[in-house]
């Protein structure tokens, strides 16, 4: 028999990029150790924009390292485009890492000592795929355009606003064209212009067709995500609650009309332990 994918609430076929099973990150050992994920079953799709939320301390950045691959999981499974990663050593995970997904952190973490353009290339020489210096020069400065900053390619980060280098961190993020695009708060440092503009160039990646994973504190951006993923204690919302795939983030967080609610006081009551 033929196997087929589920299909998701509307209509289209749907196909995990993420498929995370029991995953447990855990410090420490015996009665002194503490949880900050805590045996989450999470699957996200190709093409998806995930926002995760939740208050602070509740696991979004544990869960978005182990996604992203920067850390690895003490229990559980984790495949993401395909691959084991909770499985790989840590030179294998780098590598994977390089190649497979994008990483915005909430500061921006660009090299000092590098341009905008110089960060953006360095991103490509990590990247498994051997790419010619001229390539990377090439698309470096398509990366640079798409996010509107062709005439400041010379410039160092000190040199640029924090919005600007925001947007230099999303071109570097997208320059490999990854699977998947991890973003932790990246609109947490800039003001709401700079962050409405910053989360555009992460909608117009999933466009494009990269998985995003966007955690973020902030209500209205969550609320124009595909789904929104609500944690607290280190565990995720009920799916009988509406977060499952396809579902509209309106209907999770069901209120989309009350803009000065924060996304975390939307945290289902009902998970805590
Ligand atoms: N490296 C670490 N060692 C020990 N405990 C950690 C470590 N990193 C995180 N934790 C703990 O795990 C829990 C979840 O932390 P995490 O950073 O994932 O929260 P968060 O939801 O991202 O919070 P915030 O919104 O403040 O960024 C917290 O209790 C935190 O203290
Ligand atoms: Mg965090």
């Amino acid at each position: 028999m033929e196997f087929t994918w589920p299909i998701s609430p509307s209509g289209s076929a749907y196909r995990p990029l993420v498929q995370a099973t029991d995953l447990t990150r855990r410090w420490g050992k015996g009665t002194a150790s503490h949880l900050g994920v805590d045996n989450v079953e999470l699957s996200i799709g190709q093409g998806e924009l995930a926002a995760i939320v939740g208050p602070s301390g509740s696991g979004k950045s544990t869960l978005g390292s182990l996604i992203a691959g920067l850390d690895q999981p003490t229990a559980g499974s984790l495949v993401v485009a395909g691959t084991r990663i909770d499985q790989l050593s840590n030179d294998r995970l780098a590598r994977w890492r390089g190649s497979n997904v994008g990483i915005v952190l909430q500061n921006f973490h660009l090299l000092p000592t590098l341009t905008a353009a110089e960060n953006i290339e360095l991103a490509l020489k990590l990247s498994e795929s051997r790419v010619s210096r001229r390539e990377r020069r090439n698309r470096s400065g398509e990366a640079l355009a798409s996010v509107g900053l062709s005439d400041k390619a010379k410039r160092l980060p000190t040199q640029l606003s924090g919005g600007e280098q925001q947007r230099v961190a999303v071109a570097r993020a997208m320059v490999t064209m990854p699977r998947l695009i991890v973003a932790d708060e990246p609109t947490g440092s800039l003001d709401q212009e700079s962050g409405h503009i910053v989360f555009d160039l992460l909608a117009g990646a999933v466009a494009n067709g990269t998985t995003v994973l966007l955690i973020t504190h902030d209500h209205e951006l969550a609320g124009q995500a595909d789904r929104v993923i609500r944690m607290l204690d280190g565990r995720i919302g009920d799916p009988s609650a509406g977060d499952i795939p396809g579902q509209q983030s309106s209907d999770v967080l069901g209120h989309r009309d009350e803009p000065n609610q924060s996304a975390d006081e939307l945290v289902s009551p009902g998970r805590h332990r």
